[in-house]
């Protein structure tokens, strides 16, 4: 009982993990006839410095659009730490007026019969994909028209007693067989939510389409997203994620190559064999997912600055086999590493090596900052995943975050999360199949 009351005030129930035992992890990949189909390519807009994105204001300088941001960055910061001690888990803390922000790029998809163009949140931190649906009670406004679930001959509600009603109930519990539909809620710690039901649905990638894939159509949905989507699509690691769900087509393969959000350009996610790094210059790290999980994590050995290594420190030595130590995720936008000894060696380092008169940040987001001069050179910096060294360019590492005041983009924090600034110009891959992350230099704005 205490269960059900508690998940009803848990910040983002579906994507709490340890909930859902494993009996829960069943096997959701969607039935197609062939999967021939070498994968798909789709643009990934941001959602506020893309021209294509309906939120784009062109007014906006970029630094007002970086600074929000960061504050979205922060804000997601807060909603995995309060899920993340050493890792993360449902600890069955209850944490309220946290947002939860769901991520920076927004997808296109097309979905139903005859095919409707609907956008959503991006967001690897997620699993359940859902959209605002028609008839609804209450809805949020945005750009596309409401789905209309009548009007579409391939929406098919779910039955409590299907494979994915049961995925999610083991979530949440939410199924009350009113009708024998199921049913879901999610529920986000500042009081906005989606109400509705788990159906069945034909989406279109590009020119793929594919049928019968689960997803969550509301009714009754409030709150967030600076009605920026029509919902959110989930690319996390756990049963009910796309990802999961077109597993066999995709081969457990998808991949993205983001562009700086100060480029007018635009990113890409791709899926199934497109997705695979190409070079022999690409480097792997091995991916860690608990069952059942949503996130990614890999494990980050040292970060080195030019000749001087800096070991992350770990809580349980030996460990590391089991589980990594920092998440990847596309939707945050700085890098969070552990406070401490450790980042502020890094720091120190940066300091002497750049011998720059350092200056503090006014919004206090950044711990080093300096005024911005074209000439000054960082150090190397890499950051040395297991088996993968990654280069980080200077551009990434340090960012120009308001006129004249440029900061080291990585801040301390309790937990850790490779961010996407840093992941930028990286064909980011990963292999469900093989438990591997690859990472490949690219310009991502020459990708398509
Ligand atoms: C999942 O189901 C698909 C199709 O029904 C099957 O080919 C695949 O082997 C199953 N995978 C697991 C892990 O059971
Ligand atoms: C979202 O739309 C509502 C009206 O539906 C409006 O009051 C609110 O200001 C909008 N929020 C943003 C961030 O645009
Ligand atoms: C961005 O690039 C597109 C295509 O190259 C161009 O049409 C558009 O005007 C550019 N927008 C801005 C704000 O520079
Ligand atoms: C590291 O680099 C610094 C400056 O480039 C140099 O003075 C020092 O000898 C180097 N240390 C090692 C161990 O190579
Ligand atoms: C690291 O790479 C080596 C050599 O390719 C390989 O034998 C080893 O299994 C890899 N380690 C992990 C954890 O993947």
């Amino acid at each position: 009982m205490t269960l059900h009351i508690t998940t009803f005030t848990f910040f983002f129930i579906v994507i709490l993990p340890f909930l859902c035992s494993e009996a829960h992890v069943s096997n959701l990949t969607a039935s197609h006839e062939s999967s021939t189909t070498s994968g798909f390519i789709l643009n990934l807009i941001h959602r506020e410095s893309s021209p294509l994105s309906p939120f784009y204001n062109p007014l906006a300088t970029h630094f007002e659009r970086l600074k929000n941001a960061i504050h979205r960055s922060n804000s997601r910061l807060s909603h995995f730490q309060s899920k993340c001690r050493s890792r993360c888990r449902s600890s069955g803390s209850i944490e309220s007026n946290i947002r939860y922000d769901s991520g920076e790029y927004l997808m296109k998809l097309l979905i139903g019969t005859p095919p409707v163009e609907t956008l959503g949140i991006a967001d690897t931190g997620s699993d359940l994909t859902w959209i605002q649906c028609k008839p609804c009670k209450r809805c949020f406004k945005h750009k596309n028209p409401l789905f209309d679930l009548r009007a579409s001959s391939s929406y098919k509600t779910l039955k409590c007693t299907s494979k994915q009603c049961k995925a999610f109930e083991g979530y949440v519990g939410t199924c009350t067989r009113e009708h024998n539909k199921c049913q879901y809620h999610v529920v986000y710690g500042d009081g906005s939510y989606s109400y509705g039901h788990l159906a069945t649905e034909t989406l279109t990638f590009g020119e793929t389409s594919i049928e019968k894939l689960a997803f969550g159509c509301g009714h009754d949905n409030q709150g967030i997203f600076g009605n920026s989507s029509s919902g959110i699509i989930g690319l996390g690691g756990g049963p009910l994620s796309l990802i999961n769900q077109l597993k066999e087509r995709i081969q457990g393969k998808f991949s993205y190559c983001l562009v700086s959000i100060f480029k007018n350009a635009t990113s890409t996610i791709s899926f199934g064999e497109q997705a695979q790094v190409s070079s022999s210059k690409a480097v792997s790290t091995p991916l860690f997912r608990p069952p059942g999980e949503t996130y990614y994590y890999l494990y980050l050995e040292k970060v080195t600055i030019g000749n001087k290594s800096f070991e992350v420190p770990s809580e349980e030595p030996g460990a590391r086999v089991q589980r990594g130590n920092i998440l990847i995720d596309s939707g945050t936008t700085i890098t969070y590493l552990p406070r401490g000894e450790f980042y502020d060696g890094i720091v120190s380092t940066l300091k002497e090596d750049m011998d720059v008169k350092t200056i503090d940040d006014p919004d206090k987001n950044f711990n080093f900052c300096y005024k911005t001069n074209s000439n000054i050179k960082a150090p190397s910096i890499a950051f040395q995943f297991t088996n993968a060294t990654i280069k980080i360019p200077q551009s990434s590492a340090f960012v120009e975050v308001d006129d004249g005041i440029t900061c080291f983009t990585v801040v301390p924090s309790g937990i850790s999360i490779f961010g996407n600034i840093l992941q930028e110009n990286f064909l980011v891959s990963y292999d469900l199949q093989k438990e591997m992350v690859s990472f490949e230099a690219t310009d991502c704005s020459k990708k398509l």
